[in-house]
């Protein structure tokens, strides 16, 4: 079952922009796109790099570390050295706050 978690506040979330917070002991990337915000795991699937010090540029993030890109949306691996793709997490706005679904 999916539990919605109360990440953040929208606010907080930069336009076209991403930034890394922490829900539940874990360390997770938010992105501000134009069609609303988007949540990933920070860390890549690569390396130990967090997204949140990468470029965010439409819907992709770019890794800081290789230039790997993830697709924010679908957490698709976009690119070599990218192997393996991006876990996402279902989001929904309320009351200002930004919500995260968890299992
Ligand atoms: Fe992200 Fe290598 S650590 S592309």
């Amino acid at each position: 079952t999916m539990t919605w978690i109360d990440a953040a506040a929208v606010d907080d979330v930069p336009a076209d922009d991403v930034v890394g917070i922490e829900v539940q002991g874990r360390d997770i990337a938010l992105y501000g796109t134009d069609d609303g915000i988007h949540a990933t795991d920070n860390i890549c699937t690569h390396g130990h790099a967090r997204l949140c010090d990468g470029f965010l540029e439409g819907h992709e993030i770019e890794c800081p570390l290789h230039q790997g890109r993830f697709d924010v949306r679908s957490g698709k691996a976009m690119c070599a050295p990218l192997t393996e793709d991006l876990r996402t997490y279902p989001v929904k706005i309320e009351g200002g706050r930004v919500f995260l679904a968890f299992e």
